[in-house]
């Protein structure tokens, strides 16, 4: 099984971050200096990504020209000797192809991965959801892309989450474990009310998929609310015969979605950052000492 291809879904609105998204993709928010969905496309790298497929609406040029070169601005920096930051900023763009693919209207999740179903042929391939930043020693795909390969099937990352929270998310029934943090699926429910819920596991935003996911999304149509839903595809994936497993990775998941998650993954990655963590600690810890 190769997997070298990925789904970057990012048409949403980022309504959490008005009005700041009215002029700026939230897919663009800084984490410590970098725009988000640049830290997703290293994470996809390091997992063997080579082509990228996003899915954007019209007002997202601004990712497009993230990923495009900027030969004015390389010239300026090459000129001032600056190369070691000229490197850094080809780096991503020379290291994978960025494909883009228009979602003419935010018919949800399941419709924006299905907008690249030509792009991605017949190969399994992964999906990242850019508001959700995950980190550890191996990235989170990459735990994925390595189940999936050893038992050639699909694999969805999930995580325990509150009881309180399950209606927020995508939530497994556990069929049976298999081995640690590794579980076979006998049901998907999307968004449940608590008392519904099959368990606390909810997905996350990292997944590997057959192609056969294209047909399941095309079949299962919209719900109610006119969207379609991938949980709802994977589902019918699973009853047409589709092994699907879920994997508790071991990463650190920030919900970057909201403000209050971003402000969170912003300190956490400074904490991590040698050049940012003493100041951040005392900074933090000054504040507490005076609240
Ligand atoms: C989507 C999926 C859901 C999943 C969640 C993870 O929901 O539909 O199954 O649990 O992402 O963040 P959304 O948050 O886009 O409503």
């Amino acid at each position: 099984m190769k997997i070298t291809q990925a789904v970057i879904p990012a048409a949403g609105l980022g309504t959490r971050f008005l009005p700041y998204t009215k002029v700026v993709p939230k897919e663009l928010l800084p984490l410590l200096g970098k725009p988000a969905i640049q830290l997703i496309a290293e994470e996809g790298i390091a997992c063997g990504i080579t082509d990228f497929h996003l899915i954007l609406n019209k007002n997202k040029q601004a990712i497009v020209d993230l990923f495009s070169p900027q030969p004015a601005l390389e010239q300026t920096l090459q000129d001032a000797g600056k190369l070691s930051l000229l490197s850094s900023i080809n780096a991503v763009i020379h290291a994978a192809h960025f494909n883009y693919i228009p979602q003419p209207e935010a018919l949800g999740l399941g419709h924006a991965v299905l907008m690249a179903k030509e792009a991605i042929g017949n190969e399994y391939f992964g999906i990242f959801l850019p508001d959700e930043i995950m980190i550890g020693t191996v990235p989170a795909l990459a735990q994925l892309i390595e189940i999936a390969k050893k038992y050639n099937a699909s694999v969805i990352a999930v995580q325990e989450v509150p009881k309180n929270s399950v209606s927020s998310y995508g939530i497994i029934e556990i069929k049976e474990k298999l081995e640690d943090n590794l579980f076979e699926i006998s049901r998907l429910v999307e968004k449940p009310a608590i008392d519904q819920a099959p368990s606390q596991f909810a997905i996350i935003g990292r997944y590997v998929l057959s192609p056969r996911i294209f047909d399941s999304l095309e079949k299962t149509g919209p719900r109610s609310g006119g969207e379609i839903q991938l949980t709802d595809g994977i589902a019918h994936m699973m009853q047409h015969g589709e092994r699907v497993l879920a994997c508790v990775v071991k990463s650190v998941r920030h919900d970057i979605g909201n403000p209050l998650g971003w402000l969170q993954a912003n300190i956490y990655l400074g904490l991590l950052d040698p050049t940012y963590s003493p100041e951040i600690t005392s900074y933090i810890k000054n504040l507490i000492a005076h609240k």
